[in-house]
This record gives structure tokens, C-alpha cells and sequence, in this order.
């Protein structure tokens, strides 16, 4: 290798590590601003609570949103499936207890108790997690028309009351409202 070879490698040498590093920086300053707003209290804040419109949800339509990692069931039932919810009778069930997030903690699991309450009795607002072991279940499906778990044979009614199987508890209801006539809160 002559004189001249070694000075031109080295210029190229230097030039590409040159243009490495300030790729690297200037990387280093556009990620920040991502990175900082990332930090767990901020990402923690905007997933407490998500706001869901359902204007277009119609009676026998549901929906399923992503709240805190799971699975939440939106259903605007019929009035068919309330009055079967209606129809059973407290002893008949398995969970007698309403699992409602927004009313107290030993309310029956009347059919409005599992509803979104007076005037909104066709809204169900679910946490879609079996309480067996935790798989999501399929709606409108199972022995009750309402949610079936297939993993190990969960049937839930159309309140999402557990009626047969090895779930213990009936599906939860979150903390949720309607913020509107046709937006719903959850968390
Ligand atoms: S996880 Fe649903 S039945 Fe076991």
C-alpha cells in the first residue's frame, strides 16, 4: 500500500464515522420527545378511563373495546334477550351476586343490577375475561344465548351471569357511565 492509498483510506474512514455519529445523534433527538411523553404516569393516565360512542351500536350489536389490557363487552341488547335475563328466578343462579363495579358490592344479580341500569336496562357493559381461568368468551353462544367460554365449557346467560360450567363468577361490570346519550366511560 503507497503513502498516498493509506492517507485517502483513513479521509474515508473518518468521513464515514463522521456521518455515523451525527446519524446518531440526530436520531438520539427526535426519540427524546417519543420517549418523554412515553414515561409510565403518562401512559397509565390515558388508559384509566377511554371514552367508547355507541351511537351506531344497535339493539342485538356489540362491541368490543381494549380497556386497561382486556377485552371490554358493549351490548345493546334485545328485548328478547332482557326478557329471558328477567325470566330467571335469584336461586337459579350460580353467582347470585351482581359482580357491578358501580353499585354495592353484595347487590343481587338481578337482570337491572347487571345492566346499565334504569332507562339503559339494554346496555350491558362487560369485562369480556371468563372467570375461570381467563379466556375471553364467544357472545351470543352456549346453552343461555349470551356468552359461551370454550376452553373449558363456561355458558353465561344474557346478563353475563354464569349458569353452567366451571366459572365461578358472573362476567364483571367495570366502573362505567354514560357520559352522553350515546358515550360510554369505562374506568
Ligand atoms: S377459562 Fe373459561 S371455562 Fe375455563
Amino acid at each position: 500500500m503507497s503513502a498516498t492509498d493509506s492517507t485517502e483510506h483513513t479521509r474515508r474512514d473518518f468521513l464515514y464515522v463522521a456521518t455515523g455519529v451525527a446519524g446518531a445523534v440526530g436520531a438520539a433527538g427526535v426519540a427524546w420527545p417519543f420517549i418523554d411523553q412515553m414515561r409510565p404516569d403518562a401512559s397509565t393516565r390515558a388508559l384509566a378511563s377511554i371514552q367508547v360512542d355507541v351511537s351506531g351500536v344497535e339493539p342485538g350489536m356489540s362491541l368490543t373495546v381494549k380497556w386497561r389490557g382486556r377485552p371490554v363487552f358493549i351490548r345493546n341488547r334485545t328485548e328478547k334477550e332482557i326478557e329471558e335475563a328477567r325470566a330467571v328466578a335469584l336461586e337459579d343462579l350460580k353467582d347470585p351476586v351482581a359482580r357491578n363495579a358501580n353499585i354495592a358490592a353484595d347487590a343481587p344479580a338481578n337482570d337491572l343490577d347487571r345492566s346499565a341500569g334504569e332507562g339503559k336496562e339494554n346496555w350491558l357493559v362487560m369485562i369480556g375475561v371468563c372467570t375461570h381461568l381467563g379466556c375471553v368468551p364467544l357472545g351470543q353462544a352456549g346453552e343461555f344465548g349470551g356468552w359461551f367460554c370454550p376452553c373449558h365449557g363456561s355458558h353465561y346467560d344474557t346478563a353475563g351471569r354464569i349458569r353452567k360450567g366451571p366459572a365461578p363468577e358472573n362476567l364483571a361490570v367495570p366502573t362505567f357511565e354514560f357520559v352522553s346519550d350515546t358515550v360510554i366511560q369505562v374506568g
